[in-house]
């Protein structure tokens, strides 16, 4: 059963009181609930590196998960890399290259897919086929490879390839590894951008690689309709092993493939990923990361990787950098500004955000700095009834009422986040399960802005029925199967009808 916050040791020292004095209590309730499913709060572990989900299969240079024997012989028949079946079955068996393939979108509407995968032992081909039919990948793309040191580690070669106009609510298969091994994946586009366009996301964050980590991918590949997931930052957590292991960026790669090579993951760059280490002389940061996860900045007229926005279905998604610069005349504040007016909530009626620092965060762990920022941004927010803001770094869950400090004047003394219907919700979802553990400790009371709020890990499931509706359920691990232990319903505040646009 859940208790509300601050008034568990009320209740507990006026238990005797009559109904008048536990009425009188309501008053002093002002928090929401506060979960008291307790999770073991023992520190978790990484999986060993050598566990099942990180293995290379044997052989020399060998891929993990190898799909070669499911290869029409007709599947390269027009192209001269490979010439017979007998040729791929010869190559598949001897020359494996490793792969760790993952995909995002790679243009503003959809239609573009970002390919991405790693080559271990020599370049091979940075080329990509594909097509609608699995046995007939007619369609080619030819990509870039790049690598990059850090320390004393050295990568392998990082493609990138982007496949472009694509149709619409398409599924596409796709092969890599041309010249040598041959994998093939699939992938599904959203449909046309469009006011009642149902789409289904998933929301996770700091998922690192923990035995935690594997609990919660599983649970959310086990949601059968989530089409695409909303990243929330800190992915590898390398940064945590000696001289920031570049190795565990190749175990997490090939860790998250059996999601990210299917279903396109939208990245939002973390702490974990600034890898900024001046006592070993590496200094540039974001490193490993922009290497490795290419977005479509460029498509939004951002001038760098860390924010950007993207078009998907209904929904129009801004993903926000905490930790770029965002002060006001720099980059990312210039971008926002003219961003924000362009969202036609007549053609992509959800306004989602996604950032890693929580703005609103009732936990003890990195509380406040996520503050920096909102003081910034929100007044925005606010003004263009962005609809939900999700953010990671805090290992726990979260979720807001509608609030804003936008009144807020130390003069006056307006300090408070008070009740705001144009402001957005606040979620935090930073409960991958990463290596360091669960944020357990919580500001008592509970303050009046948080809704709800556990300290367990899971994912979340954000289900866009159409203008007006979307289900929103928070899914905790919860003793191996995964359970909605928090939901809501959003009412569009653009479309409380069908009829009128109010924004
Ligand atoms: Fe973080």
């Amino acid at each position: 059963m859940a208790l509300r916050g601050d008034c568990v040791m009320r209740l507990g020292v006026r238990v005797m009181l009559a109904a008048v004095v536990a009425a009188g209590l309501v008053g002093f309730c002002r928090g929401g609930v506060t979960s008291s499913f307790v999770r073991k709060a023992e520190k978790t572990v990484d999986m060993p590196i050598d566990s099942d989900v990180f293995a290379v299969p044997p052989g020399y240079n060998a891929p993990q998960q190898v799909d070669c024997l499911k290869l029409s012989p007709f599947l390269f028949s027009e192209f001269s890399v490979i010439s017979s079946f007998f040729n791929i079955w010869v190559n598949c068996i001897s020359k494996f290259p490793s792969l760790k393939v993952h995909i995002t979108q790679g243009n503003h509407v959809g239609t573009s897919m970002i390919i991405s995968w790693v080559t271990e032992n020599e370049p091979g081909s940075s080329e990509v086929l594909y097509g609608t039919h699995k046995d007939k990948l007619d369609i080619s793309a030819k990509g870039k490879y790049t690598r990059y040191t850090f320390f004393n580690y050295t990568s392998g070669y990082i493609h990138h390839c982007t496949l472009r106009r694509l149709q619409y609510d398409t599924k596409y298969y796709y092969a890599v590894g041309i010249d040598h091994t041959v994998r093939t994946f699939w992938f599904t586009t959203p449909p046309k951008v469009g006011l009642d366009v149902p789409y289904t996301f998933g929301l996770i964050g700091d998922l690192g690689q923990s035995y935690d980590s594997n609990i919660t991918l599983t649970h959310y590949e086990s949601n059968p309709q989530a089409q695409t997931v909303l990243y929330v930052g800190d992915l590898s957590y390398a940064d945590n092993y000696p001289n920031h292991d570049n190795v565990r960026w190749d175990t997490w790669g090939r860790f998250v493939e059996r999601s990210t090579a299917y279903q396109p993951w939208i990245w939002t760059a973390g702490n974990h990923e600034i890898d900024f280490v001046p006592e070993i002389g590496e200094t540039e940061p974001f490193k490993p990361f922009r290497h490795r996860y290419h977005v479509p900045y460029k498509a939004s007229g951002s001038t760098a990787p860390f924010w950007y926005s993207i078009k998907r279905g209904s929904a129009y998604i801004i993903v926000l950098a905490s930790y770029s610069a965002y002060g006001k005349y720099t980059p990312q504040y210039r971008w926002l500004e003219e961003e924000l007016p362009k969202v036609n909530r007549s053609e992509t009626p959800w306004l989602i955000v996604l950032l890693h620092s929580p703005w609103y965060n009732s936990y003890n762990y990195h509380y406040m700095e996520g503050e920096t920022m909102r003081v910034m941004f929100e007044p925005w927010f606010v003004q263009h009834k962005v609809d939900v803001v999700f953010a990671g770094h805090v290992h726990a869950y979260e979720r807001s009422n509608r609030i804003s400090n936008v009144a807020y004047n130390i003069v006056k003394g307006k300090c408070e986040p008070v009740a705001d219907e144009s402001a957005p919700v606040y979620i935090t979802i930073g409960d991958g399960g990463n290596i360091e553990g669960l944020a357990t400790n919580m500001t008592e009371p509970q303050p009046s802005y948080s809704s709800f709020r556990e300290a367990s890990f899971g994912h979340a499931i954000f289900d866009i029925k159409n203008r007006t509706h979307a289900y929103y359920a928070w899914h905790r691990n919860q003793d191996g199967y995964s359970k909605v232990a928090d939901s809501m319903w959003f009412y569009n505040r653009c479309w409380k009808s069908s009829e009128e646009n109010q924004c």
